[in-house]
């Protein structure tokens, strides 16, 4: 029963008033909703969504349907005699303390918890389900006082007080219309932190996070965030927030990192709290960048929605690029480019070359839940980014402020927002338009000839996309490709090229000299690249490229090359020209400003990486090489290792770039040093002089990834002082499960009776199993099968629990037709064994008959 894009029809019936009324109760709660109905569609029946509801009362106009009025299956209330225009109230009743899956109205320990998008609300009660249905909300939440003293819904409160038998009532207004996926329903007893935020035209917005009891010292981070990203969207799109008050609420149920919902937003608490104790400078960066990404939504998703869900990314897309371009101002704009470009290069490459692959806006669906995708966010976020490389920073500018002002208030479409774009640059985006509807990663062909004689250089530029799972023919794409010509005597050209044929030449005159080129600087498309270029010229980038991430791209082409040689059958130290040491010592003994570079110009590719330039992945010969280089690396610059470990300055925490550059420079040098056998004393010191989590988890995985005794003792350690905090054991479970030898089965194991470990939440299940899955390729790849069918045991336990989540964590086991034969056998048994099973969700049926058709 998959549905298809060009099914859409505009919905029959409109819903522009909505007076919806709770009585909480954990496994009887009562909702009542009201709703104004006017038709659009002469002679259509009612058709309206619903799903684990008990229907109390259907009454029209005030007045009840009797039974035979109304049809009552599958997960739909069908009234097929309505008028052009009239009142509808259904009662229905559900149970929020049974609701494992985290969809709909849910018990988070004590407290009440939404999540609507996708389809959540159909789970609340009877309605238009669907996001070109929009209606104004009025909430009123009824609960008992002393338990709840936190009643909320979204935008404006209206009314509060209490009865005589001790329940609060509050009621609230959203004036901005909205698709029911924004409805947000919170109730609980909160720490509360406030604050307030003055637009740039002057209007005073109060801020409220809300935090579980206790916590309240950790949320000042993400309110502090949450300033800068409300600043950062007048300044760079002119955008000010509407309402006059912004809420956030954390809480540690959740099945993703955050929802928009208007006024009202959602957020996974690993999204929100922060102390120096206990967040990484990674935890840091993802706070700010998904405050921002939720704030952003406001208009980009919210004052602006979607049409049908095919069309998520004109809002995820959208939002993710926006969210990037926050963070590069906040901090490193290399390092956040770099990490884009790693999460592409990994899990959407993956993706597009698995039976899941889907364009950006995918064509059929059966779960929507499924289609939450790293292809339409991140790939989504990369085909933004092109527009504004191809009509510049302004011309983007202008085409977003004609976008939001053609569809203010409206459900829009991925075409709107293309022809508001050309529209506003009068720029032909026909071509470009292809992202949006083609699946798969193209792979583009780069060669360079020089003419001494007449000074002229020529580029030729090929473009060719193999077949995906669900498309076999593959247009030419208009692909921006940035370069940059490195020239004797340190001279330098950037250009802009643009792509459009499957063949093209590019001619450049008067170029004195033979350059190095440097191709799709800043990764300017999400392709993957083959060059000619030498071994010599790819450290010469390294070296000198203007951009960082040219630089870092270097280096790792350069690497990925090297580890096919040894694969291939060299000798890994006889690959390694004396050059690349010279130069990785030259940046440890004057690592210069920009340390956090440093480190990832000294890091070796992680294997994900590395497995997406295979189409047969050669999993132990990677696992192999990489180890080698590491050895080799270690054991060359040992005593540079150690002095740049010891010179780097170490101060009392702060998240600031100069830092978090520092501390992820001695990280490095620590992980590399961690591999001699004299570095146990290091790596305690680094451990228990730590003021703080980043360097703390930094001689974690040192040891780890050393596979030194000193683990044992540290992880023991660590999982004791924190046992009672769940974000921090969430570590702890992760480095359990990502440890690289066979212990991980055992610890695994044990993990699962830790107090905190519980299947029915999310947070816990992937810290222990996605660590595993995704970030332990040596033991979940291991040769026997057992790191496979850990897995679907724990996909087949999820799925009668969490549906959604269960069907994230078999995503690394749908690629099995990738690996070797064994392994391919050993894959497709587990998967059979899920296929078989006679209880499977949609979730993840989807996915699993997809891999294995
Ligand atoms: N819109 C949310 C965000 O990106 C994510 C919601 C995901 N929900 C889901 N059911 N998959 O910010
Ligand atoms: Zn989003």
């Amino acid at each position: 029963q998959a549905k298809s894009r060009h099914d859409y029809q505009p919905p029959a019936f409109l819903i522009p008033t909505i007076d919806l009324h709770f009585e909480l109760d954990s496994a009887a709660t009562i909702v009542s909703s009201v709703m104004q109905l006017r038709r659009q569609t002469a002679g259509a029946a009612l058709k309206l969504d619903g799903q684990h509801l008990k229907l109390l009362q259907v009454l029209i106009d005030n007045k009840q349907l009797s039974d035979a009025q109304y049809d009552l299956s599958g997960e739909s209330l069908t009234i097929p005699d309505v008028p052009d225009a009239f009142e509808l109230k259904i009662v229905t009743q559900i149970a929020p303390v049974e609701n494992t899956a985290l969809e709909g109205l849910y018990m988070a320990g004590n407290s009440y918890c939404t999540q609507c998008e996708a389809e959540g609300f159909r789970r609340i009660s009877y309605f238009l389900d669907r996001p070109d249905v929009l209606s104004e909300y009025r909430v009123t939440i009824k609960a008992a006082a002393a338990s709840y003293p936190y009643l909320l819904s979204n935008g404006n409160k209206i009314a509060e007080h209490i009865t005589a038998d001790g329940s609060r009532i509050v009621q609230w207004h959203d004036p901005f219309p909205k698709p029911c996926y924004l409805f947000a329903l919170v109730a609980g007893d909160y720490d509360l932190l406030e604050d307030n935020f003055i637009t740039a035209s002057g209007r005073e917005v109060a801020l409220q996070l809300f935090v579980d009891k206790g916590q309240a010292h950790r949320g000042d981070f993400a309110l502090q965030a949450l300033k800068r990203a409300m600043r950062w969207d007048e300044q760079r799109f002119n955008l000010e927030y509407d309402l006059d008050i912004y809420m956030v609420v954390a809480t540690d149920f959740f099945n993703m990192g955050a929802m928009e919902n208007k006024g009202l937003n959602v957020f996974n608490s690993k999204y929100v709290l922060a102390e120096t104790a206990t967040a990484t400078d990674r935890d840091y960066f993802n706070i700010e960048s998904i405050i921002g990404h939720e704030y952003f939504h406001n208009w980009t998703g919210n004052r602006v929605t979607c049409q049908d869900w095919f069309q998520l990314s004109l809002k995820e897309g959208l939002t993710v690029f926006r969210d990037q371009e926050f963070s590069a101002d906040m901090g490193s704009a290399t390092l956040c480019r770099i990490d884009a470009v790693k999460l592409i290069r990994t899990a959407q490459f993956a993706e597009d070359a698995s039976p899941m692959a889907h364009p950006i806006r995918p064509e059929s669906v059966l779960e929507m839940n499924n289609f939450y995708t790293v292809t339409v966010y991140d790939k989504g976020a990369e085909v933004i980014r092109m527009l504004q490389t191809i009509l510049g920073k302004e011309g983007f500018a202008q085409g977003m402020a004609l976008y939001l002002k053609r569809h203010d208030g409206q459900a829009a479409t991925c075409d709107d927002f293309i022809r508001a774009m050309q529209d506003a640059n009068r720029y032909d985006l026909s071509q470009f338009a292809l992202w949006y509807s083609q699946s798969g990663t193209t792979q583009l062909t780069a060669s360079q000839q020089y003419d001494a004689a007449t000074q002229v250089l020529t580029l030729t530029l090929g473009q060719s996309t193999a077949a995906t799972a669900d498309q076999s023919v593959k247009k030419a794409l208009l692909i921006p490709v940035r370069i940059e010509l490195l020239l004797s005597g340190n001279e330098k050209q950037s250009h802009l090229l643009l792509l459009t044929e499957y063949d093209q030449v590019f001619s450049f005159n008067n170029i004195s000299n033979e350059p190095v080129v440097v191709w799709l600087e800043h990764f300017s498309a999400p392709v993957k690249l083959q060059q000619q270029s030498s071994d010599d010229a790819l450290l010469h980038i390294a070296a000198f490229a203007t951009d960082g991430v040219a630089r870092w791209d270097a280096i790792q082409q350069f690497w990925s090359r090297k580890v096919a040689e040894v694969i291939a059958g060299k000798n890994a130290q006889h690959v390694l020209p004396p050059k690349l040491f010279q130069m990785m010592q030259s940046w440890l003994r004057d690592p210069g400003d920009d340390k956090a570079l440093i480190a990832e110009l000294l890091s070796l590719p992680d294997f994900e990486t590395l497995a997406e330039q295979y189409e047969q992945i050669p999993v132990d010969g990677i696992l192999s090489a990489l180890e080698q280089f590491r050895q080799i690396i270690a054991d060359r610059l040992q005593s540079d290792f150690v002095s740049c470990y010891q010179q780097v300055p170490v101060s009392a925490y702060q998240y600031d770039e100069a830092s978090v550059g520092n501390r992820r420079l001695r990280a490095l040098c620590l992980g590399y040093i961690a591999f001699q056998h004299n570095s146990q004393q290091l790596l305690q010191a680094h451990y228990h002089q730590a003021d703080n989590m980043s360097d703390t988890i930094a001689a974690l995985m040192a040891s780890q990834q050393a596979q030194t005794d000193t683990f044992k003792a540290l992880l023991a350690d660590f999982s004791q002082r924190w046992n009672s905090d769940v974000l921090v054991m969430d570590k702890a479970f992760g480095l359990a499960a990502t440890q690289p030898s066979e212990q991980v089965f055992t610890s695994i194991e044990e993990m699962q009776s830790h107090p905190l470990f519980s299947w029915k939440n999310p947070n816990r299940v992937r810290a222990l199993f996605s660590a595993f899955s995704m970030r332990n390729p040596r033991q979940f790849h291991s040769a026997d099968g057992k790191g496979y069918q850990l897995l679907q045991y724990a996909v087949a336990k999820m799925d009668a629990i969490n549906p959604q989540v269960a069907a994230r964590l078999i995503t690394p086991l749908l690629s099995w037709r990738r690996y070797d034969e064994s392994r391919q056998q050993a894959m497709r048994n587990v998967l059979q064994v899920l296929a078989d099973s006679s209880s499977l969700s949609n979730d993840v049926f989807e996915k699993v008959s997809r891999s294995l058709s």
